[in-house]
């Protein structure tokens, strides 16, 4: 079988044996299709698509490339989360403490920064020591002693995941629900997991742009977990907007860490975070019912046990505590930057693409394979939409590095931001609820 013949047959629209892809994925873990080779075959398969037998062929694919962890003589469910990628999602960095905190195993394995969205593993890389590599040995004695641990993939954990989702990144070719299907779900089946709540994001900062995308993208994850028999729950939510008040890496971990020590949040991330949460508390059986859930989470908060395992599972990773209490300390950039509004009215619409875009390039994520991420910068979000603006207010903040960069940031960022006359709705957070009954719309119980 050649790599040639099966670019070309994908580049066709032609339907891939499991055979065929076996051969591409397997021989780029191997070194024997090189980068340029996969990089088309990615190509391919982003403007042609595989069906859902050639996706499915394509998880099983991914997750036999590693090893797997088993919990299985562990009587309590194992339950994870996992978002399709956003800007300014740090969502999971709350919930695994969170949710194992109320007694739910939670074994995460997360990845790097994608396209313009952030990536949990870049963001916990800021707390210094935090260790994102660890082998499967260490994942579960951590999983079982302490109950909760988030790593990356490795040469050994999902290493087909490790290496595609790296090239993906800086080829363009992020945006296909096959390929985030089979990135997504071989990371999940990895872990040993009883059950997966997806975060599926919709908006102008999401790889699906529309809800009938996002729909279907979510319809996609579900159907592939319960042919691995997972319990599976995706709340479509809306990334019209960075999500909370911090984009950028070590930003976003010190609101994560506020928001497990005071209990309180942006709104968005607030509810957000809570509603996935729940269904994590639901889908394990600890709760019977979302307000249950909601309740049994709150306390967890605010009563510290949230923090503390949060604080647990950093120093279980090697990570400094002390550092991260004061983490805009650590990782303080030299300029910080405003952004003025052009003129009086309330926020409209915010391209939260182009801000993740122009995060990559103040250093926040990567252009290409080899680039370095620059913990400190990112941008402060102080208008959201719906917020009333004056003219010469501050929209946000850019925190640099380099002063030429962020000021090249500043001009093009005013774009990002429409200001209108008419007063704005407060934009809806989660839209949908979709499990394998199909798809209903939101309503806060
Ligand atoms: N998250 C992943 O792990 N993979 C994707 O492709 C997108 C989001």
């Amino acid at each position: 079988m050649n790599p040639y013949n099966i670019i070309r047959k994908k580049r066709d629209g032609k339907k891939l044996s499991a055979d065929e892809l076996a051969c591409i994925v397997e021989g780029y873990i191997s070194g024997s299709v090189p980068d340029y080779q996969m990089s088309a075959f990615l190509m391919a398969v982003l403007f042609r698509g595989l069906d859902f037998e050639e996706t499915a062929e394509l998880t099983r694919i991914y997750l036999a490339s590693g090893e797997q962890a088993d919990f299985s003589d562990i009587p309590a469910q194992k339950i994870d989360k996992h978002s399709t990628g956003g800007v300014g999602d740090k969502v999971s960095l709350i919930l695994a403490p969170l949710v194992a905190s109320c007694g739910v195993y939670v074994p995460m394995i997360s990845g790097r920064g994608l396209g313009h969205t952030g990536g949990t593993l870049d963001k916990l890389e800021s707390i210094p020591g935090y260790r994102t590599n660890l082998t499967l040995t260490e994942f579960t004695k951590q999983v079982r002693e302490i109950g909760v641990a988030i790593t990356g993939q490795t040469e050994t954990l999902v290493p087909a995941d490790k290496k595609i989702y790296a090239l993906r990144d800086v080829t363009a070719t992020v945006e296909s629900k096959p390929l985030i299907c089979a990135s997504i779900m071989s990371k999940k089946l990895a872990e040993g997991i009883d059950g997966l709540v997806l975060d599926v994001k919709v908006g102008s900062g999401a790889f699906t742009k529309t809800v009938e995308d996002a729909l279907k993208l979510a319809e996609l994850l579900v159907q592939v977990g319960k042919q691995h028999n997972k319990k599976m729950v995706a709340l479509l939510t809306n990334m019209n907007q960075p999500l909370g008040r911090f984009v950028g890496n070590a930003l976003e971990t010190a609101e994560a860490r506020d928001f497990l020590e005071t209990g309180r949040a942006a709104q968005d991330l607030y509810d957000v975070t809570l509603a996935l949460s729940s269904w994590a508390l639901i889908l394990s059986g600890i709760a019977k019912s979302y307000p249950e859930a909601k309740k049994i989470l709150k306390q967890k908060l605010a009563n510290g046990t949230a923090y503390r395992k949060f604080i647990e599972m950093v120093k279980a990773q090697g990570g400094d505590a002390k550092k991260l209490e004061k983490l805009e300390e650590v990782h303080q950039a030299r300029y910080i930057i405003e952004v003025n509004s052009p003129r009086s009215g309330f926020v409209k619409y915010i391209d939260t693409e182009l801000i993740g875009m122009l995060g990559v390039e103040l250093g926040a994520g990567r252009k290409r394979l080899e680039d370095k991420i620059d913990p400190a910068v990112g941008f402060q979000i102080l208008k959201k939409i719906g917020d009333y603006t004056k003219t010469g207010e501050p929209l946000l903040l850019i925190y640099a590095n380099d002063k030429a960069k962020g000021e090249e940031i500043r001009d093009k960022i005013r774009c990002a931001y429409t200001i209108s006359n008419t007063r704005q709705k407060a934009p809806d957070t989660i839209f949908y609820i979709v499990n394998e009954k199909g798809r209903t719309r939101w309503e806060e119980e």
